[in-house]
């Protein structure tokens, strides 16, 4: 259709990276990139870690599980959500700061972080670069937060490695049918025919990307996934950093 939707539509995640450093001038455009998404009510409330320090990269990697592609990467950026900047700023200015523990603020802070990281993610993939999120690093957000000095009123919500990509065969994963995704004017419950046909659909995929090694469908996946109670130290977290708390 045009450039800016193939680059979209033709998103996969990476995990193989040359070991070759972004230059200074991709990681100025994938920055300023990541700065020009919307932001809620002007608030910018987000801040962006670049990790280009090997060791501190392992010692990330270690708590996301042994992510190889965190480490040998373009570079390693984390994402946080961050308040503490308007913390500053209110106390500055003598205002209550009691607003920013709200969940309301906290939520302001993660979409931000959230829409900023994935204007990064576009522009990366449009400059032939591959991207990996990296939610692995909530596994222990204390420790990121101690590695990072992070301040009260922030949160680390994820990596995004970005890098050269090393040639590999992964292909676009195939999405839910709009049917399911797309609603018109009221919401509509799950059809459960579309659903079983997405499912045998991912089943074949992840058959053909593993060379059989792997035969899941999406339901399955999700059960084992999401289904489970998992990071329970978060709320604990949040309430440490001032976020969240009422
Ligand atoms: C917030 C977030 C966290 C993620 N965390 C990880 C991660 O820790 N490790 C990983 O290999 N992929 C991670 N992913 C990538 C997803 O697994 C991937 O986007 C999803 O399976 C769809 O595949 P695709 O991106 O190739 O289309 C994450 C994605 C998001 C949005």
């Amino acid at each position: 259709m045009n450039k800016t939707i193939d680059t979209i539509l033709g998103h996969y995640s990476v995990r193989k990276f040359a070991d070759k450093a972004l230059t200074e001038e991709e990681l100025a455009v994938l920055i300023k990139s990541a700065q020009a998404a919307s932001t809620s009510s002007f608030v910018q409330a987000y801040s962006i870690i670049g990790i280009s320090d090997k060791q501190i990269r392992e010692k990330i990697s270690a708590i996301a599980g042994n992510q190889a592609y965190t480490v040998q990467t373009g570079q390693l950026f984390i994402f946080i959500a961050d308040l503490a900047r308007h913390q500053a700023i209110l106390e500055r200015e003598e205002v209550d700061i009691e607003a920013l523990s709200t969940s309301e603020k906290s939520l302001v802070a993660i979409i931000d972080a959230a829409l900023a990281a994935q204007n990064m993610a576009i522009a990366a993939e449009s400059l032939g670069l591959g991207i990996c999120y990296i939610g692995g690093i909530r596994n222990d957000v204390k420790k990121m937060a101690e590695l990072l000095d992070l301040p009260p009123y922030t949160m680390p919500l994820f990596g995004l490695t970005v890098g050269y990509p090393v040639a590999n065969q992964e292909k676009a994963k195939p999405r839910l049918p709009q049917e399911l995704i797309y609603h018109q004017n009221t919401y509509q419950k799950m059809d459960l025919a579309i659903l079983a046909s997405y499912d045998e659909k991912i089943k074949q995929y992840y058959n053909k990307r593993t060379s059989g090694k792997r035969v899941e469908s999406w339901s399955e996946q999700m059960a084992r996934g999401i289904g489970q109670k998992n990071r329970l130290d978060l709320k604990a977290f949040l309430e440490k950093q001032h976020l969240s708390q009422k």
